[in-house]
């Protein structure tokens, strides 16, 4: 039976080359990709495979049937210890559970709607409508159980990043500057539809004011004349801490080393500038930095290569 242990042992191993990019990315991106649907009864039916092929001999077969059956069982693993790799994100919204008024619901879906039209066509993975619709969840959540006002917050989170729209695409803005920093265009931009967009029309003054303000200065730790505005600063660094920190931190980095080194040591600083006790104790909940850690680390060593007198 020579030749039926050859073609199954070659079988075998293209099957197990074809699952390392698979492993590969759950190890890097911290998430299991496979359902346990799926894995535990493929782990199962290879290891019986396995005893098959070792009842009949085929020597060749059952090494490798064995490998690829542990190989599955690594992707078991994966998912028992990083979850579906989203786990971080909805364990936080999950609390969240805010009834808005029919009017605050309004003022809600005026700056959503706007937000989704402009991120429509311009799609952003790492400031784009995904990212603001998870700084409004954070920052939600926090001014709830601040005892903050939740609506100046939330909407706060959903327009803070607009001005990405503008420094990634100026064609579409030829009247504005896009050598100024996304937080003076987010402000800008905010202006011009507050001025010019009758859907904002619902809106007071002073909430106008309140996120013009909150938007223009989010880089800026001590702007802290409105709780909306350090809330959302805080719910903005924990959007880019934690393991979808990290994809937003790779997808901006592309691999410059130099940024990547910048943005790392940032992440440390942010650490100590949250303000809040609710972001806080998210952060040491989900140990937010964990996969800052191992990046800094994996990228160091790297980098340590023999040296020669
Ligand atoms: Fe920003
Ligand atoms: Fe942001």
């Amino acid at each position: 039976m020579l030749w039926q242990d050859l073609t199954i042992t070659i079988v075998s191993i293209v099957l197990s080359l074809a699952m390392l990019p698979q492993l590969y990315h759950g190890y890097t991106q911290k998430k299991g990709h496979m359902h346990h649907a799926t894995s535990i009864p493929t782990v199962l039916g290879l290891y019986v495979l396995c005893f098959v092929y070792f009842s009949l001999g085929l020597l060749f077969s059952t090494i490798v049937t064995f490998l690829t059956g542990t190989m599955w069982v690594l992707l078991l693993l994966q998912r028992v210890r990083y979850g579906d790799g989203v786990s971080c994100t909805k364990k936080v919204h999950s609390k969240v559970d805010i009834s808005f008024s029919k009017e605050e619901q309004q003022k809600l879906e005026a700056v959503q709607s706007k937000v989704q039209e402009l991120f429509a066509t311009r799609t952003d993975k790492v400031h784009g409508f995904d990212h603001a619709e998870r700084v409004a969840g954070y920052a939600a959540l926090i001014a709830s159980q601040e005892g903050s006002d939740v609506l100046m917050a939330t909407l706060a989170g959903w327009l803070h990043d607009i001005g990405r729209a503008v420094e990634e695409h100026p064609e579409d803005f030829p009247t504005f500057d896009t050598k100024k920093t996304h937080h003076e265009l987010s402000y800008e931009l905010l202006q011009k539809w507050f001025r010019e967009d009758e859907q904002f029309s619902i809106l007071t003054d002073e909430e106008k004011i309140e996120l013009l303000y909150d938007l223009r200065y989010h880089w800026n730790d001590e702007a802290d004349d409105y709780a909306s505005a350090y809330i959302l600063r805080d719910a903005d660094k924990i959007d880019g801490l934690g393991d979808i920190g990290l994809q937003r931190h790779h997808a901006h980095t592309k691999g410059n080393l130099k940024k990547a080194y910048m943005a790392l040591r940032l992440r440390y600083e942010w650490l100590y500038h949250f303000k809040t006790d609710t972001a806080k104790r998210i952060n040491e909940d989900l140990d937010l930095i964990r996969p800052f850690q191992e990046e800094r680390t994996r990228l160091l060593k790297k980098e340590i290569t023999s040296v020669e007198l």
